[in-house]
């Protein structure tokens, strides 16, 4: 269906307070002498069947009532300069909509009809070039920041009835009772009152993506596999990294670049912890030295265009060579991972893979005399003495969003069993404080954690990142290789 594409008066540019107003003369030169250039040649996307299918399950859960998924706004991250516009996940996963092609303010619409729902995806179309905003627009203008699909083109691509998003607003304030996901686009927060069954259209859009079919495992796959790259490239970079102040910068860097250049941008901001950086969990300042003989902790994962993404962290040694003290605690972290992989298994419960982790390192630290109480008195809740050193959990679900499902009620994921078809990492580690005097001088600044991505399986699981060595000798071969 064509529909007449003008802009919206009600669509005010954005624009700088240097930006001059356009003189009637100009802005008349500009409207005129452009060849068409709408795109004939727009294939559906990858993405399209599985959104539909999605669709078609989520409009049988909540019929007669009108969701509303916003893909979220720019946040701005100084002034009038935006971070990367990345959409919400649930917008994504139920449009199909993928990469750079996701644009700021779009909004998913299934309107309920008498056998279901009827989808509109609602966009900021390209910019005509009947009105200043193509080349005075610094947000949307298409002489700013590039092309946008026309109504036309996204229907093409994306299969979806599609509208502008200026007339959203003139829907939405017919009062009818809709669900929607709150707090990612002031308009939909404004014009849609809180419905009692919002809270659980949350929860299930979030669980819906708890079990991942064969496009979203294989797209799973290949954020592993080019994160694996992005670790080679990493190891790379370690003279580099040794030899620059901040080297954990350039360790940061090479990742980056990998992300960028295979995918769509980095899952979650990457750790690079140096020595006794790595027993801050969520080191992400990468402003430290990268010293020969101490170990280095990455933390990393690729998103793809998909928005898949890895998450992925190999702990290795700087000069290529593990010390006794950092091999002997490598080795406890290793053998609680091995017990966590077996744990992984359809009905088993989520939290048994904490459990099966934290056994492990209970004994572990027991043997080497920290613990003042026995590691099965440990073990208990009212105790959890040995978390001094293990800190986190070591699973969660993994997906478009690095925490996965997280909006999922507590029975059907923390409190829950596994299925099939689930992807989740299992990643424990062992911190000991530079200042922990429980432990000898030689361990102390030492922090360890290996974090890998498993899918489960009808017995067990695979090992989505298993092209990343895990055991010691395999790290050191590993480097080795990598630096000859
Ligand atoms: N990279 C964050 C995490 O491992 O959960
Ligand atoms: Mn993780
Ligand atoms: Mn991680």
């Amino acid at each position: 269906m064509d529909q007449k594409e003008v802009n919206s008066p009600a669509a005010e540019p954005v624009k700088a307070a240097r930006d001059n107003t356009p003189s009637p003369a100009y802005a008349k030169f500009m409207s005129e002498g452009w060849v068409p250039s709408d795109l004939d040649d727009v294939v559906a996307g990858p993405a399209v069947t599985s959104a539909f299918l999605r669709r078609t399950t989520l409009s049988a859960q909540y019929p007669g009532i009108r969701l509303v998924l916003p893909a979220g706004g720019f946040k701005v991250r100084s002034n009038d300069t935006d971070y990367r516009f990345r959409p919400h996940s649930a917008f994504a996963y139920y449009s199909g909509v993928q990469g750079v092609e996701a644009s700021a303010d779009a909004v998913l619409v299934l309107e309920p009809t008498e056998t279901g729902h009827e989808t509109f995806l609602y966009i900021h179309p390209r910019s005509t070039r009947d009105t200043h905003a193509f080349y005075t627009d610094r947000r949307f203008g298409e002489l700013w920041v590039g092309r946008r699909f026309t109504l036309n083109e996204a229907r093409a691509r994306y299969q979806i009835e599609t509208r502008r998003v200026d007339d959203l607003e003139a829907l939405l304030k017919d009062g009818a009772a809709a669900l929607t996901i709150r707090g990612e686009d002031p308009m939909i927060d404004k014009n849609i009152a809180l419905h009692p069954q919002e809270k659980d259209f949350v929860a299930y859009t979030s669980a819906a993506r708890l079990i991942k079919d064969e496009y979203e495992i294989s797209e799973l796959q290949r954020a592993c596999d080019e994160t694996a790259k992005g670790f080679a490239d990493v190891i790379r970079s370690l003279p580099a990294a040794v030899s620059t102040a901040r080297g954990e910068r350039v360790v940061e860097a090479a990742f980056f670049g990998r992300a960028r250049i295979a995918g769509n941008d980095l899952g979650y901001e990457t750790i690079a912890a140096s020595g006794s950086h790595a027993c801050i969990l969520h080191w992400i300042q990468n402003d430290g030295e990268v010293r020969p003989g101490e170990l280095i902790l990455i933390d990393a994962g690729i998103e793809m265009d998909s928005y898949y993404t890895a998450d992925i962290t190999r702990t290795l040694p700087i000069s290529g060579k593990f010390s006794p003290a950092q091999r002997a605690l490598y080795m406890l972290v290793y053998e609680a991972q091995l017990a966590g992989f077996a744990a992984v298994k359809p009905g088993a419960t989520f939290k048994s893979i904490n459990a099966a982790c934290q056994a492990v390192l209970a004994k572990g630290l027991s043997d080497m005399g920290v613990l003042p109480m026995s590691p099965e008195e440990s073990l208990l809740p009212e105790n959890g003495l040995h978390r001094r050193w293990t800190l986190h959990g070591v699973s969660h679900m993994l997906g478009m969003d690095v925490h996965d499902c997280d909006k999922a009620r507590d029975e059907d994921y923390i409190l829950g069993t596994l299925k099939e078809g689930m992807v989740l990492t299992v990643e424990p580690g062992l911190y000991i404080q530079p200042d922990d005097e429980m432990f000898a001088p030689e361990y102390r600044g030492i922090g360890i954690r290996i974090e890998d991505d498993v899918v489960v399986t009808a017995d067990g699981c695979r090992n989505l990142s298993q092209n990343l060595p895990r055991h010691p000798d395999e790290i050191e071969k590993w480097m080795l290789s990598l630096r000859n």
